[in-house]
C-alpha cells in the first residue's frame, strides 16, 4: 500500500466511518488505537494523520492521549472533534467546558475563502455538532478558518504546518458537504491520489495470497454468504486448485441454497467443491429438541465435527480460510462511555476448531463490508450473492420455534420461497437488511372453501439496520403484504394464518430463537 492515511481513534463512535469516507476517496485509510507511538506511525509511512473524535474531555484526568511526537512528523494533521480540542491542547491552546453544548445541526460560514480544507465549497454549508468543551484560545500559528453561530473557532487551520482542525463532525451523514471537506484534506492537503479501489486491491491481495500459501493447499468453508463467497472467488484467482471450498449441507438451508452455491461455484467459477450432505445428521441430532440456545449448541457442535472431518478428507491442508472483515479485527478502544467499544460481532466466525492447527488465510481482513460487495462484483460474482441478505449459521432451525421437523422444515422452506420471490419482484429485497418467514407451530382454525381448517402460523419479519446490532421493522407497502400474506397461505399446505413481526431490536431480536 503506497499511499494511505493513519487514523488514530480516541474512541468515537464515528472513528470507523471516517475510514470509510476516506477510502470512498479512494485512499486507503487504518485505525488505530490512540497511543500508537509516534516512531510505529513513522514506519507506515502515511501521507497525513487524522485525530478521532471521543467521549472524553481533554482535560479529564483520564483523557486519552496521543504520542506527542506525532505532531513532529512532518506530515498534515486534521482533528476532529475531540481531535482538534487535542491539536489546540498540545500545541499550545486553550480548550474550556463550553457554556452550552452545541449538539446536532449548525451552519457554518467559512471566513477564509483560501482555506485549502473548504475548496470548492460554498460559503455556508451544514454541519453536524457533538460537543461541550469549546476551544478558547488558539494554539500560535493557527487562524479561524470557518465559524458557527456557537463557536469563531469551529474550523481552525495552520496552513504552514498543515495542520488542520474541525469542531463539527465532516464524516457523517448529517453534514452533506462533509465527504467534499475530508476529499480536500486527503486530496489537497495530503497529496495523495485516488489509488484505492477493488481492481487495484484484487491485483495486490493476489500477490499477498499467492507469497504466503506458495504451493500449499488452502481450505475454506463456504456458506454461500457475502463474505465466504469473496473470500473464494478471491483466493481461486490468486491460487486456482490449491482452495478447496467445503459446503456443508446441514438440512436447515434455504430451498433453492445448495443448489445455487453448487451451480455458481462449482459449474460457473470452476471452484474445486466439496459438497458435503450432513442434513440427516443434522436433523438426527436436533429431533426432538424444543430449547433455542440447545438447538444452537448442538448445531454448531456438528458443524465442526462434519466440517473437520470433510478437511480430513480433503487432504493435507495447511491452510484455513476466512472472510474476516475489518470491524472484526479493528482494535476497540476501551474508553468508558464509548458506544462503539461494546459492538462486537457476537454470531461471526463460528468458533472453527482451534485444534486443526492450521494456519489462516484472511484476504478481507482490512476491508469494510461495502468493499467486500464492490470486490464481489469486480471478480465477476452474480449480484444474488453480493448483494444478498444475512442468513443465520443455525438456518432455519431458528425460524421454526421449537422442535423442527421435515414436514415444517418443507412449509417453512414453501413460506420462504413465496417472501424471497415477492420481496425481490418488488425491488424490497435489496433495500432492507433482512426480510424472511417464521414458522409459529401452533394452530388456529380457518374456513377455506366449505371446509375447517386448523393448521400453523407463519410470521413475516421484515427489518432494516445498519449491522444487526439494533435494527427497526420495515413498513412495508400493505398492497405487498397483502400478497405476501395471501399468496402464503393459498399456496403452502399446512399454513392458514398470517402475521406481521412489528418488533424493534433491542428489546427483541431480528431471529426468532
Ligand atoms: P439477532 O437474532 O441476534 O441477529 O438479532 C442479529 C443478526 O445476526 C444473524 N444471526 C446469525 N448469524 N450465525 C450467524 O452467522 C448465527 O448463529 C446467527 N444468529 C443470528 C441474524 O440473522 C441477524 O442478521
Amino acid at each position: 500500500m503506497n499511499e494511505q492515511i493513519v487514523i488514530l481513534d480516541f474512541g468515537s463512535q464515528y472513528t470507523q466511518v471516517i475510514a470509510r469516507r476516506i477510502r470512498e476517496c479512494n485512499v486507503y485509510s487504518q485505525i488505530l488505537r490512540y497511543d500508537t507511538p509516534a516512531r510505529e506511525i513513522a514506519a507506515l509511512q502515511p501521507n497525513g494523520v487524522v485525530l478521532s473524535g471521543g467521549p472524553s474531555s481533554v482535560y479529564a484526568r483520564n483523557a486519552p492521549l496521543p504520542d506527542k511526537s506525532i505532531f513532529a512528523l512532518g506530515v498534515p494533521v486534521l482533528g476532529i472533534c475531540y481531535g482538534v480540542q487535542l491539536l489546540a491542547q498540545f500545541l499550545g491552546g486553550k480548550v474550556e467546558k463550553g457554556r452550552k453544548r452545541e449538539y446536532g445541526k449548525g451552519t457554518l460560514q467559512v471566513r477564509n475563502r483560501r482555506s485549502p480544507l473548504f475548496a470548492n465549497l460554498p460559503k455556508t454549508l451544514q454541519v453536524w455538532n457533538s460537543h461541550g468543551d469549546k476551544l478558547t484560545r488558539l494554539p500560535r500559528g493557527f487562524t479561524p478558518a470557518a465559524v458557527t453561530e456557537n463557536s469563531e473557532y469551529a474550523a481552525i487551520e495552520d496552513r504552514r504546518r498543515k495542520f488542520y482542525g474541525l469542531q463539527f463532525h465532516p464524516e457523517v451523514v448529517h453534514t452533506p458537504r462533509g465527504r467534499q471537506i475530508l476529499s480536500n484534506f486527503v486530496h489537497g492537503i495530503c497529496g495523495c491520489g485516488r489509488n484505492w479501489n477493488m481492481r487495484n486491491y484484487i491485483e495486490q491481495a493476489v500477490g499477498e495470497i499467492r507469497a504466503q500459501v506458495g504451493k500449499e493447499r488452502v481450505i475454506l468453508g463456504l456458506s454461500g454468504g457475502v463474505d465466504s463467497s469473496v473470500a473464494a472467488a478471491l483466493i481461486h484467482r490468486a491460487v486456482g486448485n490449491q482452495l478447496i471450498c467445503i459446503f456443508v449441507n446441514n438440512g436447515l438451508l434455504r430451498g433453492r441454497e445448495a443448489r445455487m452455491v453448487r451451480e455458481v461455484f462449482g459449474r460457473h467459477f470452476r471452484i474445486r467443491l466439496q459438497y458435503e450432505d450432513a442434513s440427516k445428521l443434522f436433523l438426527k441430532r436436533v429431533k426432538g429438541m424444543t430449547d433455542p440456545e440447545r438447538k444452537r449448541k448442538i448445531i454448531g457442535r456438528t458443524f465442526i465435527e462434519v466440517f473437520d472431518s470433510a478437511t480430513k478428507r480433503a487432504g493435507m491442508a495447511k491452510f484455513l480460510a476466512q472472510g474476516t472483515l475489518y470491524p472484526d479485527v479493528i482494535e476497540s478502544v476501551p474508553i468508558a462511555g464509548n458506544p462503539a467499544a461494546l459492538i462486537k460481532s457476537h454470531h461471526n466466525v463460528g468458533g472453527l476448531p482451534k485444534k486443526m492447527k492450521l494456519q489462516l488465510v484472511e484476504p478481507l481482513k482490512r476491508l469494510f463490508k461495502d468493499e467486500v460487495r464492490e470486490l464481489g462484483l469486480e471478480l465477476g460474482l452474480p449480484k444474488e450473492i453480493v448483494f444478498r441478505q444475512p442468513f443465520p449459521g443455525p438456518g432455519l432451525a431458528v425460524r421454526i420455534l421449537g422442535e423442527v421437523t421435515p414436514e415444517r422444515l418443507e412449509i417453512l422452506r414453501n413460506a420462504d420461497a413465496i417472501v424471497l420471490q415477492e420481496m425481490k419482484r418488488s425491488g424490497w429485497y435489496y433495500k432492507i437488511w433482512q426480510s424472511f418467514a417464521v414458522l409459529l407451530p401452533v394452530r388456529s382454525v380457518g374456513v377455506m372453501g366449505d371446509e375447517r381448517t386448523y393448521d400453523y402460523t407463519i410470521a413475516i419479519r421484515a427489518v432494516e439496520s445498519q449491522d444487526g446490532m439494533t435494527a427497526d421493522w420495515v413498513r412495508l407497502p400493505y398492497e405487498l403484504m397483502e400478497t405476501l400474506a395471501s399468496r402464503i397461505i393459498n399456496e403452502v399446505k399446512g399454513v392458514n394464518r398470517c402475521v406481521f413481526d412489528i418488533t424493534s431490536k433491542p428489546p427483541g431480536t431480528i431471529e426468532w430463537e
